[in-house]
């Protein structure tokens, strides 16, 4: 027996933000990247809470990857606040810090339920809907994907007047953690059909309005429409998990900071390639695999489709590779990192443990091995 559902309450759409006059909150407590507070971009939350009789505590000490600190610091803050609501503001990083303030706080508070609210700022990880949280242990170099449906939001607002801000190159970066939220949640060993149908709309919206978006900060209509994708491929991926792009991607941002979109889209052709048992020198294959008919099913949705399946799988990488180079993503982490290849390669058996031992790495369709991926990571540099 298979279940779906969606727990969290969406308000969508220009004017969004207007949910935030209506909740019955007294005091809120905004964890937010510190980007809103200095450019003022923070009075879009607080104004709409003023004029309905909330009053709020700002928490602002949000970083790219928030670590465990951070949320022992942010709970301390909401403890000592008075605060009955959580309202999480920003990217991924924001919202997935505000998510585990809440959990941590409920546990210190047994049987209260602390409302928690997310408005993303960034069109890309879908945290707003997932019971998914990403926290950094730097310490030991790696990044903790949370898992528990009570740390789900309760509500998600979706109003693309916060993204206008987002510099082309974040645009890029998120833009492709959603494609490779959907592609992911579409081959997954979870996948269902309804995950699958937000998963196919996901990725019909990034074919049409990411470069869209990339190429047009003014492009108001292509940035809805890309905020709208994040949400979908995040239900999508809530339901159906993730798989080994995620896995290895965690391991790149912990050793190295890559940007996390960045780093799902320079490793999501080479792992299509990989779990479609497709090389460059690959031109046809007898054997039905399932996997393969829905890479291609992506790839049709796309508009690409070619002679045969493989030929199909090659220009669906073909265009991401295409796609990452136009938006100004390296295809090869030498393009970007200052370290030598022998330090790269120093790091690779740890990188290769952490990405098997990662809970996205459950649900890849094809189960890898250590060699194996340490031969994704060597063609990524
Ligand atoms: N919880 C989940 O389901 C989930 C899924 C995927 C990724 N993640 C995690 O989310 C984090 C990445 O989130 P992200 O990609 O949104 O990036 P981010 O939150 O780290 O933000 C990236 C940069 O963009 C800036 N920024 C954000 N919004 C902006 C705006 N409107 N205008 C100008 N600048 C803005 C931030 O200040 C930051 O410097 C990673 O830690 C990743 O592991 C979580
Ligand atoms: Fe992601």
């Amino acid at each position: 027996m298979k279940h779906f559902h969606i727990s969290t309450d969406i308000y969508f759409s220009d004017g969004a933000l207007e949910r935030l006059t209506q909740i019955t909150s007294k005091k809120a407590y905004i964890v937010t990247d510190p980007f809103m507070v200095k450019g003022g971009g923070i009075r879009a939350i607080t104004k709409p809470l003023h004029q309905g009789g909330t009053d709020y505590e700002l928490f602002t000490e949000v970083i790219p990857d928030p670590p465990l600190e951070k949320v022992a610091a942010g709970v301390k803050g909401f403890q000592a606040s008075g605060c009955d609501t959580i309202i999480g503001v920003g990217g991924g990083s924001a919202m997935d810090l505000s998510k585990s303030i809440r959990r941590m706080a409920e546990e210190l508070n047994p049987g209260v339920h602390i409302p928690l609210i997310c408005i993303p700022t960034t069109s890309g990880t879908g945290s707003e809907v997932t019971s998914f949280a990403v926290i950094s242990d730097t310490e030991h170099q790696v990044k903790i994907p949370l898992v528990s449906e009570d740390m789900t939001p309760d509500e998600a607002i979706l109003d693309a007047v916060l993204v206008r801000s987002v510099p082309a190159g974040i645009t890029a970066d998120t833009g492709m953690d959603v494609l490779t939220h959907a592609i992911e949640a579409y081959v997954s060993t979870e996948h269902n059909d309804f995950s699958g149908a937000l998963a196919e709309k996901a990725v019909e919206i990034v074919g049409q309005y990411l470069y869209r978006s990339y190429s047009d900060n003014e492009d108001a209509h292509a940035r809805k429409k890309m905020h709208i994708a994040a949400t979908l491929a995040g239900i999508a991926f809530n339901a159906s998990s993730l798989g080994l792009n995620h896995g290895m991607a965690h391991a790149v941002g912990a050793h190295f900071h890559v940007p996390h979109g960045r780093a799902n889209a320079m490793l999501l052709p080479l792992v299509i390639e990989y779990n479609a048992g497709v090389s460059n020198v690959t031109k046809n294959r007898q054997l039905h695999d399932p996997v393969v008919e829905r890479y291609c099913t992506i790839a049709n949705v796309l508009g690409l489709s070619s002679v045969n399946d493989v030929m199909t799988i090659h220009s669906l990488c073909n265009y991401i590779r295409y796609l990452n180079e136009a938006m100004g993503i390296p295809l090869h982490l030498s393009q970007m990192l200052t370290i030598t290849k022998e330090q790269y390669e120093a790091e690779l058996d740890a990188m290769a443990e952490a990405a098997l031992d990662d809970s996205c790495t459950a649900t890849n369709p094809r189960v890898p091995l250590k060699p194996e991926v340490i031969e994704l990571f060597r063609k990524l540099w």
